[in-house]
């Protein structure tokens, strides 16, 4: 088959857009807001943009009444944020901050999940969570959507400090993916977990390029 997604004439039941970009990462963001109530909102929308030094982004869209969402606006008001890994263990708390609450509501109350106190930014991290990026705002931009709500914003953000829980570090030094068990969005309201890893080396001559890719030191 092929379509224009200007149309979206695919013909399908559900729009297969968001499932050919898959599995996405899930970024699971906590802010501040300007009177200090916590935020705490998942993105799949999500992605590291490069290492030295660590950018990553999330792409918010408009709310359904067209509004910019919390994230968006207490990142850019108070010039930071975290991500906290998405887990198995932590899908349900996940899910639930993700409804669509007014600012005053303290997200991980709404969530069930606990505060860990931050060490270079103000937002919390999410305690029960393995891994921590805690970020400075850098930038937001915005696409123009078709509709109000398919506006987005894409805010990119500086990694300042790492937290990796030591007992997800494997004996090897790597991080044991297998136990995190991290959760990813497909389409539609589906998910997967990382339950099975193998390991390709690039072949030729380039060393570098290929230390690169290990994280070598
Ligand atoms: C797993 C998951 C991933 C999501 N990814 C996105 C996303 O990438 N962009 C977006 O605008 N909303 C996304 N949402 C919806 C937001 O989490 C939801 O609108 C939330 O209420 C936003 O909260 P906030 O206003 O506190 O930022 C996602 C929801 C779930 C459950």
């Amino acid at each position: 088959m092929f379509y224009e997604p200007k149309g979206n004439d695919h013909g399908l039941p559900h729009d297969p857009f968001k499932s050919c970009v898959i599995p996405r990462p899930i970024g699971w963001i906590s802010t501040l807001s300007s009177d200090g109530i916590p935020n705490l909102a998942p993105y799949s929308q999500f992605q590291n943009l490069t290492f030295d030094p660590p950018y990553v982004m999330f792409a918010a869209n408009q709310t359904t009444d067209g509004r910019r969402k919390d994230t968006v606006v207490n990142a850019e008001q108070s010039g930071e944020f975290v991500y906290n890994m998405a887990t198995y263990d932590l899908r349900e708390a996940v899910n639930l901050s993700a409804q669509q609450v007014p600012p005053e509501v303290d997200e991980f109350e709404l969530a069930g999940v606990t505060k860990a106190p931050s060490k270079l930014v103000k937002a919390h991290r999410v305690a029960e969570s393995p891994v921590h990026f805690e970020c400075l705002y850098y930038q937001t931009l915005r696409l123009p959507g078709n509709s109000r709500m398919s506006t987005v914003d894409i805010v990119i953000g500086k990694v300042i400090g790492i937290h990796i829980k030591d007992e997800f570090i494997a004996s090897d030094g790597k991080l044991n993916v297998l136990k995190i068990r991290p959760i990813a969005r497909l389409g539609y309201y589906d998910y997967t977990i990382v339950e099975s890893i193998f390991e390709m080396i690039i072949p030729g001559p380039d060393e570098k390029l290929r230390s690169g890719m290990e994280g070598a030191r």
